[in-house]
């Protein structure tokens, strides 16, 4: 049986809001409405690795505040300029343009303040130093940098996505293998599932908004050969899985939703 995480009350055990206009904005944008892929795939994979603890309900809520802020940020007008999120007018729009930058950095400065609360070990200070590069520079904000200016072939969208959205998800699957201390070449085939599913969940969302416009796989590729990427994708995750030491049915789970995603 798969242990299930309230990933909501896990967010209030390490973030108390004040009533301030900047953390009025990060409960609106931390609050209900997200799948919350990325904070369960990290505890389920930690869960069935036997690893489950205050160090790594901490990563798991700080990786959920880094995409939180990636998202505030990704809609801002100078970036893709949405007005609609998960249902919802984005934070700009409810708020103010300057309170959503705030908001923003305020996000990534709480998944700090929460992973830095938590208990030194070498294997913690390496999960929380694989948690900011993944989503850093060279991460997933070389991959928005990347994005600004799109590409027009699949090599350049598997690099954007490999950055914008696998790095993300590779540190959801990884960040529990580091922390159980598993051998490298084991670790190895974590980051590698992380980012097989990480390019398919990027593969899946174009498919779902067959995206109007240039630079998605739909209009590079074609809506028919981004389905065969997406499949060969999910195929090559569940080889990687059968070659791993200990079961990780959820993240199957997760090729599967990849394959049928209606929202
Ligand atoms: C949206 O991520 C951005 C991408 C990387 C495709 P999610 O689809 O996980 O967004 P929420 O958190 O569920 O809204
Ligand atoms: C957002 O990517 C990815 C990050 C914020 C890292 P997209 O722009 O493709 O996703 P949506 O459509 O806004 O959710
Ligand atoms: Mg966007």
């Amino acid at each position: 049986m798969t242990t299930e995480f309230d990933i909501d009350k896990l967010i209030y055990t390490y973030f108390m809001p004040s009533d301030d206009k900047v953390s009025q904005a990060m409960v609106y944008c931390l609050g209900s409405g997200g799948k919350r892929i990325r904070p369960n795939l990290l505890l389920k994979t930690a869960a069935n690795l036997g690893c489950v603890d205050d160090n790594i309900c901490r990563l798991a809520v700080a990786l959920e505040c880094i995409h939180t802020y990636s998202l505030v940020h990704d809609d801002l007008p100078c970036m893709d300029n949405d007005d609609f999120r998960r249902g919802k007018p984005t934070c700009h729009k409810q708020f103010g343009e300057a309170t959503a930058v705030l908001c923003g950095d305020a996000l990534l400065n709480l998944a700090m303040e929460i992973v830095s609360g938590g208990s030194a070990t070498d294997n913690y200070m390496k999960c929380i130093n694989m948690l900011f590069t993944n989503s850093g520079y060279s991460g997933m904000i070389r991959g928005q940098t990347l994005d600004l200016n799109g590409s027009d072939n699949s090599d350049g969208l598997m690099e954007i996505s490999l950055c914008k959205t696998a790095k993300m998800i590779i540190s959801a699957i990884a960040i529990p293998a580091v922390y159980a201390g598993l051998p490298a070449d084991e670790v190895e085939k974590y980051k590698q599932i992380g980012q097989y599913i990480g390019i398919a969940y990027q593969v899946a969302d174009d498919l779902l908004d067959e995206k109007s416009g240039e630079n998605s796989f739909v209009s590079v590729l074609g809506h028919d050969e981004t389905v065969q990427l997406l499949n060969c994708l999910s195929n090559e995750t569940l080889c990687l899985l059968d070659k791993l030491n200990v079961g990780q049915e959820h993240i199957r789970q997760l090729v599967t939703f990849n394959l049928t995603r209606k929202f």
